[in-house]
């Protein structure tokens, strides 16, 4: 059933990730195209408890398309768990007359949303954005690419030092507790081994193949983990256990860390982000909420926001396969 929106606020929440300036712009300039008056919420939900809102008009988003991080900041808010904390959020929308909420995060923010849904009835709408690409609902969420590209850079750079000095690295990716950065970025970035959470081949393995690759010849290996990964040990302690338990190899650690969550938005995440934002706010013109927005079968798709909350994305298979091969 078509609703009549006056006023609509965005938000950012959670880890940031490339691509969340390009959703602020694209939810900004729909609203301005379809005559709704928009606002900023700064700092993620504690900026909705506190009434930190900013009017936004389709000039307020110029140059940020190219821009990682989010120019509304985010934040993690413990008193947006209680219902008191809620409550004021809710009376700040009131009191500003605005009257639906697009929350552009991961699982965490979605599952504040829901609830805050379920308790006062306010229309959200859920774009997806989180580098670990761990939710339901869609191929792509936004940053994952960008990630993908930054890991991928930083393994080409890792790869030139290793081979001269003939060393093995271990090198940690995020994710959080999924392998999709690991895996995409370990076959792209020609990793001897991949390390996921979803595939626990367990360290014998990983010895054994590393051992293989040394005698066909290979003088300089790397390995990926993901830093979710369930083999027992850190990648520090696979270090040392490699030290103490193969002959011939240097082993050194690189944890590429939060550089993976920055950069600007690959042309990818820049289209996906413009797409969600026109898909989240003109299906609450339709009436819709509860939605997350998604990219499926290269179609914006709406999934129930609990599917996506509930939901456990699995590992490609077929990329699992690839992967093997390609460390013969
Ligand atoms: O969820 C995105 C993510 O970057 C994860 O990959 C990582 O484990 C986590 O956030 C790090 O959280 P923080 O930014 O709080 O250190």
């Amino acid at each position: 059933m078509p609703k009549t929106i006056k006023k609509l606020a965005v938000l950012t929440s959670g880890g940031d990730s490339p691509g969340m300036n390009a959703a602020i712009r694209s939810v900004v300039r729909t609203c301005a195209y379809h005559g709704i008056e928009c606002f900023g919420v700064y700092k993620g939900y504690e900026g909705l408890i506190e009434g930190d809102f900013k009017r936004m008009d389709a000039r307020s988003v110029k140059g940020i398309i190219n821009k990682g991080g989010t120019i509304l900041k985010s934040a993690r808010s413990k008193e947006f768990r209680t219902v008191e904390g809620r409550q004021k959020a809710y009376k700040q929308l009131i009191d500003a007359n605005i009257d639906s909420l697009v929350v552009i995060g991961g699982d965490g923010s979605f599952t504040g949303a829901l609830i805050f849904n379920q308790e006062f009835g306010f229309p959200v709408m859920g774009i997806p954005g989180t580098i670990d690409n761990d939710i339901v609902g869609t191929s792509h969420t936004l940053g994952f690419d960008t990630a993908l590209n930054t890991v991928v850079d930083a393994i080409d750079k890792i790869r030139d030092t290793a081979s001269s000095h003939n060393r093995l690295f271990f090198v940690e990716v995020m994710g959080r507790d999924v392998g999709h950065i690991a895996l995409n970025a370990g076959i792209a970035g020609g990793a001897e081994e991949i390390l996921i959470p979803e595939e626990d081949l367990g360290l014998d393995r990983l010895v054994e193949s590393l051992n293989r690759s040394r005698k066909s010849g290979k003088t300089s290996s790397i390995v990926i983990v993901a830093e979710g990964d369930k083999i027992g040990k850190n990648i520090f302690e696979l270090k040392d256990y490699v030290d103490d338990n193969m002959e011939g190899y240097d082993v050194r650690v690189s944890v590429l860390g939060h550089m993976q969550r920055g950069g600007p938005p690959s042309c990818f995440d820049r289209v996906l982000a413009s797409r969600m934002g026109v898909k989240a706010v003109e299906s609450l013109l339709d009436g819709e909420t509860n939605y997350m927005v998604g990219l499926l079968n290269g179609k914006m798709e709406l999934t129930p926001l609990d599917n996506a909350i509930k939901g456990k994305t699995k590992i490609n298979l077929e990329l699992l396969r690839v992967s093997d091969i390609m460390s013969t």
